[in-house]
């Protein structure tokens, strides 16, 4: 299955489904990273020499305008998945349009629980004794969509925001993983992911 992915960071989500797809059995391969900013982790992407794109919200004249390109960029490698791993902007209803039904975020929380961009510092904030990591279907809202898997992380005491936050990569990172090769077979016959 061809898989775009979208970050805004580091890209250490994405560098994981990378070094996963390096593996010939592995049912899917990245054919493209994009960004909303010139992030550090499209460098993952260069380095394998994989074709990347940055879509900045500033450089059109309107979110719906973003929202477009976006659509545009992603689907100019046609696609049969994709990847939002830290990407930190909410997508409009040209990419939902376009992506709905194949088109995941990995979230660093136990959905419904801790939506938002800060759900780690949240979950400290809340005593959480155990939180961990979401894959779900995007739709319209922050976080909302259906759930597709999830994996339990503790929190350990004295754990701060970047701890908590390591520990929980490291799920994650192994969850995307595993979530992205069950979803293959499903979207590369074209067909959406049922929720
Ligand atoms: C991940 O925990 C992701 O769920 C959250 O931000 C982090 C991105 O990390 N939205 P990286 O950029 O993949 O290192």
């Amino acid at each position: 299955a061809r898989v775009v992915v979208l970050l805004s960071g580091t890209g250490s989500l994405c560098a994981a489904l990378l070094d996963a797809a390096a593996d010939p059995a592995y049912p899917a391969q990245v054919v493209a990273v994009g960004a909303d900013r010139d992030a550090a982790g499209l460098d993952h992407a260069r380095r394998r020499g994989l074709p990347t794109f940055v879509c900045a919200v500033g450089e059109h004249p309107d979110r719906a305008a973003w929202d477009r390109a976006l659509a545009a960029a992603i689907a100019a490698h046609e696609p049969d998945l994709v990847v939002s791993a830290g990407f930190m902007k909410i997508v409009g209803p040209a990419v939902l349009d376009a992506f709905g039904g194949r088109l995941i975020n990995t979230h660093p929380a136990l959905l419904p629980a801790f939506p938002g961009a800060h759900a780690v510092r949240d979950a400290l904030a809340a005593g959480a004794r155990v939180t961990g990591s979401t894959v779900h279907l995007v739709d319209a809202g922050v976080d909302t969509g259906p759930v597709l898997a999830q994996r339990e992380v503790p929190v350990e005491a004295g754990d701060d925001e970047a701890s908590l936050h390591e520990r929980i990569k490291i799920v994650e990172r192994q969850l995307l993983v595993d979530t992205v090769a069950q979803l293959a077979p499903t979207v590369r016959e074209g067909r959406k992911v049922l929720s």
